[in-house]
């Protein structure tokens, strides 16, 4: 049984992560400010494992001490950090909030660990850290680029864990995902609605009748709209398993991309999607949007090499287990 403090443990994928560490007999602790979640999930897990989780709704930025303080008789073996606001176009027209809610937030976990003891984090990063200058399938070697002011905080996130762990303070491991989607089993936590994600919007319009728009059918790939690696959040939720056995054994920093290694192209997704729904969107097609690459999957070798995990869904799965949680 590991002790587990989960930041950002309201949202979709640290929510997904709590749930499952807790159906795997972990102790957990969550926080999260609720900016972008709702309690009602928490809830739910609370009543379920009445022992094992508790939550403490918190801001990272402001209120670091209340968690010291609320958790001083807790010993945690480890951290997992979901904590952060995940739009890139907010993120443009508002680099203040990005940098302050997400990068001062891990300076300050970064204190907590050192106030608490706590020397092994997970974080949550992005394939957002590669920029636009990418040749697939991409290594983790590949060097950052910012595109975006989200990816920035990303990067510098990133940057700040790994020199904090060559000090010797820290061991760190960033988890850099592809494209997450679909729900787990127990089907509690699903990416928001009106999120920036692509499923999301998938489900919109089939539910509101909204039409689809493809930004782009004009690049270099095999049907002309942009291809991406789409990962099922329980692949995603499986990785930071292996991720924390990896992390209890390791010293200093490793990145490592969490992806299936495998393209789709914006057609095949909704094609999966209309095939898996028997409906047909309402796609229109629209200019290609800046920052948008034409290809962009990972490799996933090292994942398969050091944490030994391989992603088992594909996007049809993921499509099923969507729709199935909508109906
Ligand atoms: N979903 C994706 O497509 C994707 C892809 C790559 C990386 N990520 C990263 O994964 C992490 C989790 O993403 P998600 O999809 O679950 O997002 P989410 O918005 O569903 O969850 C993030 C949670 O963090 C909380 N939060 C934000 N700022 C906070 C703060 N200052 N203090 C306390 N809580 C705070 C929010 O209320 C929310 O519950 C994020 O760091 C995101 O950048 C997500």
């Amino acid at each position: 049984m590991n002790k587990v403090l989960v930041l950002g443990s309201a949202g979709y994928i640290g929510g997904s992560v709590c749930s499952r560490l807790l159906e795997g007999g972990n102790k957990v602790t969550g926080i999260d400010s609720l900016v972008n979640s709702k309690i009602d999930n928490t809830l739910y897990l609370e009543k379920k494992y009445p022992n094992n989780f508790r939550f403490i709704k918190a801001d990272l930025v402001r209120e670091i001490e209340k968690i010291i303080l609320e958790t001083k008789n807790e010993k945690f073996d480890v951290i997992i950090h979901f904590a952060a606001l995940k739009s890139v176009e907010e993120s443009q027209s508002n680099p203040e909030l990005y940098w302050k809610n997400n990068v001062i937030s891990t300076l300050n976990v970064l204190d907590l660990m050192s106030k608490k003891g706590i020397r092994k984090i997970i974080y949550s990063s992005s394939a957002t850290v590669y920029g636009e200058r990418v040749k697939s399938p991409i290594l983790e070697t590949q060097k950052f680029d910012s595109i975006s002011c989200y990816g920035s905080t990303k990067i510098a996130n990133e940057l700040l864990l790994n020199d904090y762990a060559n000090s010797g303070k820290i061991d760190a491991l960033s988890l850099r995902y592809f494209n997450p989607g679909g729900v787990l089993e127990n089907k509690i936590f699903k990416d928001y609605i009106d999120g920036p994600n692509i499923f999301p919007k998938l489900i919109k319009s089939s539910i509101a009748s909204q039409s689809f728009k493809i930004f782009g059918t004009d690049y270099p790939t095999r049907d002309g709209t942009p291809e991406r690696d789409y990962i099922h959040i329980k692949d995603l939720v499986s990785g930071h398993i292996s991720g924390m056995n990896f992390i209890s054994q390791f010293k200093g920093y490793e990145s490592v991309n969490l992806g299936t290694g495998r393209s789709t192209s914006i057609h095949e997704l909704i094609k999966a999607f209309e095939n898996g729904n028997n409906i047909k969107l309402d796609v229109r097609h629209a200019q290609r949007r800046s920052g948008d690459i034409a290809v962009c999957y990972a490799n996933v070798d090292k994942a398969k090499n050091i944490l030994g995990w391989t992603a088992k869904c594909d996007v049809n799965d993921i499509c099923r287990d969507l729709i199935d949680f909508y109906k």
